[in-house]
């Protein structure tokens, strides 16, 4: 916990001095939008300026990069999807999407309950803290026709990659900033053969999105901080 403090305070002097240099010389990005915000006269203050971009560094680096990783991944493990991404731009779209439902790179974060609730059988009582696995999630088979496999192709629906309800990722209220895209393969100029073998996926609970452990749509973990959950087949293992 010290050494996640100390990291938080060091982040935190970092962020001084390009908050300070954005209001002396404003420019096109994220920083002077905050610096500027004004909403019914309502102006966000410095620590809550610093606590936005402490959230938005992870928020837009580690997401981006994993799953742009990710779909290099799936594509040059499956060639024909490659070729056929490189000789039809437009299916561009629904290749990222695919990528971020097969290797959903944000897979886990936490919601506590502000009332009783049942899921999937599961009784959950107020004020527990839950685990929610969007990996599992866009990987369930009730949803998903054979869940593991990368398919660009695959019917289009929606996934959860993106989170859901009031804190759905900003780039979902922007189709414009959708687009952590333009260095995926095929954009690059990549062409698809593989030389040398590529190194095997791995697969855990922890860190990659498949196989599905769960047999609900949202996974619920056994926290010591939801006393009542009863035993089921329907909870993570
Ligand atoms: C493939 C790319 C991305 C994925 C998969 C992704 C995924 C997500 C998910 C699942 C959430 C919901 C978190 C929660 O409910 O607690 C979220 C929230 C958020 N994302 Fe993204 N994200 C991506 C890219 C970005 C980028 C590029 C930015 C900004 C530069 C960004 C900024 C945010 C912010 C600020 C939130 C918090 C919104 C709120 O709490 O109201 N994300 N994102």
């Amino acid at each position: 916990m010290d050494t996640a403090l100390k990291a938080s305070a060091q982040l935190r002097e970092y962020f001084v001095g390009i908050l300070a240099d954005r209001r002396r010389e404003p420019r096109d990005d994220m920083v002077t939008v905050l610096a500027g915000a004004d909403f019914d006269g309502v102006r966000m203050s410095d620590e809550q300026i610093y606590g936005f971009m402490r959230n938005l560094l992870p928020a837009g680096a580690e997401t981006t990069s994993r799953s742009t990783a990710s779909l290099a991944f799936g594509l040059l493990t499956h060639p024909a999807q490659l070729a056929a991404l490189v000789a039809d731009r437009g299916l561009l779209p629904q290749a990222i999407e695919e990528g971020i439902r097969w290797e959903t790179p944000l897979l886990n974060f936490m919601r506590q309950t502000t009332r009783d609730v049942e899921f999937h059988g599961v009784a959950i009582p107020e004020d527990s803290m839950v685990s929610v696995n969007l990996g599992s999630a866009n990987h369930d088979e009730a949803r998903w026709d054979d869940p593991e496999r990368f398919d660009i192709f695959r019917e289009r629906k929606p996934h959860i990659g993106f989170g859901h309800g009031a804190h759905v990722c900003i780039v979902c209220t922007s189709p414009a900033s959708r687009a952590p895209c333009s260095s995926t393969p095929c954009s690059t100029g990549c062409r698809g053969s593989v030389s040398a073998p590529m190194p095997r996926r791995r697969t855990s609970p922890a860190c990659t999105s498949g196989p599905h452990h769960t047999s609900t749509w949202c996974g619920i973990e056994r926290q010591g901080l939801i006393p009542n959950l009863a035993p089921t087949s329907k909870t993570s293992s």
